[in-house]
């Protein structure tokens, strides 16, 4: 398997480094006060992994250290993305239309097993992190679920690795009977020893975690034995989706107490946490544990969040299934925020009542984005700008494109104005991941697109060709209730909906080589 390490790409940075950025908007946070702090015209020294130095003005320096000029520009922390699944990226906009029940037949965990070998796995999981730090994210939470082998799964962790941004990278541990040969969670619990053990895979800002959705099939066993081996191995996090009220995910935190593991010293994620109960968010706050929000796909799939705007404090946002929709954190924060305004205006309205306030402010959203993230992980040195704190950051020129000209407040420039095409600079890490708008990948690049693009196309083809049946109307689902049809939209004037097909027919072409 060939390798396009990013790390291996830039080796001139491996060796002792410091960057000052200096002269422009810096959003710094200020630990007394737990807040975001902006500073004009400041400085940001950057020391190895470390930011060392935040300062109001010009910092001097001694040679040798690379002085970048942000005048004009903004330098905000690295979105911290709690929840993803990089290696589907090799079926990018098969899902434009899909559903929670088709998803499930066709690219779940257990449906598209078969259609990867460990190299597709490797090429789709660094594409999906590459987009992401493309987009300004320089930590994700992935709940690995190409955990189909050992090949595979050393192939999802060598790209997690190679990609150089800070992924906590979640091996999942579930029976895989839908490949020859079947990988069940005994065999699992030896293999994921071996790689978290492995000291060729240390040294990086990747870290090892779990991830586990078997927490309410009830098997003890099996629960214990996961966790014993987290604790042993001292894993940073443990993440299992968490979808309620019709939906068949209940990994709640009421369940979690119910096993003991709520108090336990690793900290739990809990992705989308739909329908949470008032008594879940209790038990969040008491044992300090977060949920991750992630508003495209619980738009997407239909999950809904009816309860998620009361538990912000606890919560992060998270991206999902990234090849039907947008893998930037920036995008979803902008939706989640005005979705949580629109919750929160139509309880005023409801009372027939004018909201005189706006309900959420961009500050708040920017800190759910960042800090967050960090502190869902337990890391008080992650998605903020302070001395001391790891130096993963986005560069944003703030000079150029027509949506940010005249901006005062930053963090609204950047929630509410910019887009990712305006990310001029990523670091993780303190070192460069993308500089002068381009990913830091030297030669690589081009090889590595060609082969993706090869392996993405023979995974789609394999993909509808053989497609998979999905439950019809009026059949019961996996969790006994029945499928039902949502109202089409009618978006043509006249006669039909203008629903169209999709473009699947262009499937077959070849990437030139
Ligand atoms: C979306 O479109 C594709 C291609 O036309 C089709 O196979 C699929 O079933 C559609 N999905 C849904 C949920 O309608
Ligand atoms: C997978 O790795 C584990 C741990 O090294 C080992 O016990 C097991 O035999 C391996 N499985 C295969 C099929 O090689
Ligand atoms: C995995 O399979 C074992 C039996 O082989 C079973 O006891 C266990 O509950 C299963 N785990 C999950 C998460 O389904
Ligand atoms: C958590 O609580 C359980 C049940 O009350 C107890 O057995 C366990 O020792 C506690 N663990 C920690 C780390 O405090
Ligand atoms: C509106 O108010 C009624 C009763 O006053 C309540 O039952 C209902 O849940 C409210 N709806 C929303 C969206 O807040
Ligand atoms: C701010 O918080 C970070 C993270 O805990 C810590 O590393 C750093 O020392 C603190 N900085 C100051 C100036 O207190």
């Amino acid at each position: 398997m060939r390798l396009f390490s990013t790390l291996v790409a830039a080796p001139g940075l491996a060796a002792a480094s410091s960057i000052l950025f200096q002269g422009g908007t810096i959003i710094a946070f200020d630990n007394a006060t737990e807040s975001l702090r902006v500073i004009r015209g400041g400085s940001v020294l950057v020391t190895d992994d470390r930011i060392t130095k935040v300062s109001e003005s010009a910092i001097s320096v001694s040679k040798g250290t690379e002085v970048v000029d942000i005048t004009g520009k903004i330098l905000a922390p690295g979105q911290i993305n709690t929840h993803f699944h990089g290696w589907q990226t090799a079926f990018k906009t098969l899902g434009s239309n899909t559903s929670l029940v088709e998803y499930f037949n066709r690219y779940g965990e257990y449906a598209a097993a078969d259609l990867f070998s460990a190299e597709d796995v490797y090429l789709s999981q660094l594409a999906g992190v590459l987009e992401s730090v493309n987009g300004g994210v320089t930590t994700i939470l992935d709940h690995a679920h190409h955990t189909w082998s050992n090949d595979t799964s050393e192939a999802g962790w060598k790209a997690s690795i190679d990609s150089g941004a800070r992924v906590f990278w979640g091996y999942t541990f579930h029976n895989i009977t839908t490949r020859e040969p079947n990988f069940l969670v005994d065999e699992q619990l030896a293999n994921f020893r071996a790689l978290a053990s492995n000291p060729k895979y240390k040294g990086h800002p990747a870290e090892i975690s779990i991830a586990y959705d078997g927490f309410a099939n009830g098997n003890v066993a099996e629960i214990r034995a996961i966790m014993d081996l987290a604790q042993e191995l001292d894993i940073p996090v443990i993440t299992s989706h968490h979808v309620e009220g019709p939906w068949p995910l209940p990994n709640n935190p009421e369940l979690l107490l119910s096993l003991g593991l709520l108090n336990s010293t690793i900290p739990f994620v809990l992705s989308h946490a739909s329908f949470i109960t008032p008594r879940g968010m209790e038990l969040l706050r008491e044992h300090n544990h977060y949920i991750s929000i992630t508003p495209e796909s619980e738009f997407h799939y239909g999950h809904t969040h009816p309860t998620s705007h009361l538990i912000q404090d606890q919560a992060t946002i998270g991206v999902d299934t990234h090849f039907t929709f947008s893998s930037d954190i920036l995008t979803q924060t902008r939706m989640w925020m005005q979705t949580a305004r629109r919750t929160l205006y139509a309880e005023v309205l409801n009372r027939s009542e004018i909201p005189v306030n706006n309900p959420m402010s961009v500050n708040q959203a920017f800190l759910m984005a960042t800090r967050n993230g960090g502190l869902s992980l337990r890391r008080n040195d992650l998605g903020i700008i302070a001395e001391g704190a790891k130096a993963d950051l986005v560069l944003w020129d703030a000079t150029s494109s027509p949506s940010l000209l005249g901006w005062n407040d930053p963090v609204a420039a950047i929630l509410l104005h910019a887009s990712v095409g305006d990310i001029e600079a990523v670091l993780v890490d303190g070192k460069w991941l993308k500089k002068k708008g381009k990913l830091v990948m030297k030669g690589y690049y081009k090889e590595f697109k060609e082969k993706f693009l090869a392996s993405a196309e023979r995974i789609q083809n394999r993909l509808v060709a053989t497609l998979a049946v999905v439950p019809a109307v009026g059949e019961e689902w996996i969790n006994g209730l029945l499928i039902g049809q949502a109202t089409e939209v009618d978006a043509k004037r006249g006669a039909g909906t203008g629903y169209g097909t999709t473009f699947w027919l262009r499937m077959g072409r070849r990437v030139e080589s």
